[in-house]
């Protein structure tokens, strides 16, 4: 028997003034995304930019379902359309803002299980990284240089 161990690094910024500039402006965008979110049942707003190679952005939020289950997260929302919108174009950063409407949200939420999932496609279909960014409403912002820093051990078509 041996043991494996898995490390993540990430980088934490202060607040979203200290980080890249780039990053400002493209979490400016997906914190107007999730004033766009539909979540009556969860009142908790989340909002996604994406920054694609040809200089696009695609922007997606959280939008529920009285019948729960048929919801959908903003990183898939977002993702989903950018794959569809404009397939084979590389995918650079994510940025996330995310925090409820009934209590005040200033840690850093990053992407679901399954949101990571889904970006995981796109990562190792265009194989290059996708830099995921994320934070609440406010407060620190978190960097991973890829998706496959937040997901190790990932289910992917290589085994297929
Ligand atoms: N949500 C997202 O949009 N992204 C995540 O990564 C986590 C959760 C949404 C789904 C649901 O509308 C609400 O947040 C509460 O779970």
């Amino acid at each position: 028997m041996k043991e494996i161990k898995i490390e993540t690094t990430l980088s934490v910024f202060e607040d979203l003034k200290e980080s890249p500039e780039n990053i400002v402006s493209l979490m400016k965008q997906a914190e107007e995304a999730r004033e766009k979110a539909y979540a009556p049942y969860s009142k908790f707003l989340v909002g996604v930019a994406i920054q694609l190679e040809n200089g696009e952005v695609i922007t997606g939020s959280n939008q529920e379902n009285a019948s729960y289950p048929s919801g959908l997260c903003a990183e898939r929302t977002a993702i989903y359309y950018a794959g569809a919108k404009y397939p084979g174009v590389a995918m650079k950063s994510m940025a996330i803002m995310a925090g409820s409407t009934i209590h005040k949200t200033i840690t850093p939420i990053p992407p679901c299980g399954a949101c990571r999932q889904a970006i995981a496609e796109y990562e190792v279909k265009q194989d290059e990284p996708i830099e995921i960014y994320f934070m609440g409403e406010s407060g620190k912002v978190v960097k991973s240089e890829s998706l496959a820093n937040l997901l190790p051990l990932v289910f992917d078509k290589s085994v297929l």
